[in-house]
């Protein structure tokens, strides 16, 4: 099935090609200052190649090497996307409240915004349906979502993606390891989807910035590519990333970890009587008894040098707090007992 292609894609010329691994002398793109043997590892006097990650990935989720684009997080992914997809006169298809990047990047790219309130409750999809029309290029879901948490069932993903077959499909999963749903089946029944996945909420690793998309086709990623800085992911990052893949046991029974302790918190919170929304997330959407609370206790709690996530006062989750979930046992007692003497002053 046909990509859109947008007009400002037409006009651009194709992306620079990634490095083969394979070449002995490297006279095209390759800086020509002499490396300093000792001073800097010889990886380091190449732009970077992306190959070897993209291999392993491709290799971990069961899919060729060209359906695989590194990229510097999930945010380069997400910016990629709307870049390559969106222009004046286009619109992408969200939810709201969403991750607060998405409305930036449609803004860059000069396309319009179109969402569906989803807070709480059943995911809103006739109603996203019914705003896809003849403009519309993107489609995109976060499953689990953020700020929210939660899972949109996969079959609600599914029929909505089946009414975007003249859009590119996005599902942004870059909490999907927090939840029972894997997005990779997606690829397989919707032609033009694309998952986007992250270091930063799988490995705890954002100081990497290192994520990556997966395509059911490949020309996507060739657009992408066309609007994208060459060689964004460093040399460290890209041996960083095969690195963790290597130690995945460990990484899932961190993750484990951390649902166990949503769970623990969640219920805790709960019976303080606090309002927590169900969460498929590493965090929790907290609500308080109004806007201004919510941004007392969130500054209170930073005096105990505990950082919360508070949102706007006149945004539709302008009353919640986001609360990641600590990992260890010491720091979730520590947020409790700081949390209790915060909110018992109020
Ligand atoms: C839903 C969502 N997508 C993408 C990102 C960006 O992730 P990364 O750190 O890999 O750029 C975030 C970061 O918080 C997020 O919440």
């Amino acid at each position: 099935m046909a990509i859109p292609i947008t007009e400002r894609s037409k006009r651009m010329p194709l992306a620079y090609p990634n490095t083969p691994m394979d070449v002995d002398i490297q006279l095209d793109l390759k800086d020509s200052i002499p490396n300093w043997r000792g001073l800097v590892p010889d990886v380091e006097s190449s732009y970077p190649d992306t190959s070897t990650l993209q291999w392993r990935i491709s290799e971990k989720r069961g899919v060729s090497i060209d359906q695989v684009r590194v990229t510097a997080g999930a945010d380069d992914a997400l910016w990629q996307l709307i870049t390559a997809f969106l222009e004046p006169g286009l619109n992408l298809i969200t939810t709201s409240p969403c991750f607060p990047m998405i409305p930036r990047y449609v803004a860059a790219a000069g396309g319009e915004l179109k969402t569906c309130q989803w807070l709480d409750g059943d995911f809103p999809t006739q109603s996203l349906i019914s705003q896809i029309d003849d403009k519309t290029s993107v489609v995109l879901v976060t499953s689990p979502n953020n700020p929210t948490g939660r899972c949109i069932p996969f079959d609600q993903i599914l029929s909505l993606a089946e009414n975007a077959s003249n859009s590119v499909f996005v599902w942004d999963a870059v909490y999907a390891d927090y939840c029972n749903q894997s997005p990779l089946k997606i690829l397989d029944c919707v032609p033009n989807s694309v998952i986007v996945e992250s270091f930063s909420k799988s490995y705890g690793v954002p100081g990497a910035r290192l994520g990556f998309a997966i395509t059911s086709n490949p020309e996507i990623l060739e657009r992408m590519a066309q609007v994208a800085q060459p060689y964004s992911v460093s040399t460290g990052s890209l041996a960083l990333g095969a690195t963790l893949l290597d130690q995945e046991t460990e990484f899932s029974s961190a993750r484990q970890k951390i649902i166990k302790n949503r769970e623990l918190l969640q219920n805790w919170l709960q019976d303080q009587g606090i309002s927590v929304l169900p969460s498929d997330a590493n965090f929790l959407l907290v609500r308080s008894g109004s806007a201004t609370e919510a941004l007392t206790t969130c500054e209170q709690l930073k005096k105990k040098g505990i950082l919360v996530r508070s949102f706007a006062p006149d945004s539709e989750i302008g009353t919640y707090l986001r609360v990641g979930v600590p990992y260890t046992n010491e720091d979730l007692a520590l947020f409790q007992s700081a949390w209790m003497e915060v909110t018992s002053c109020q």
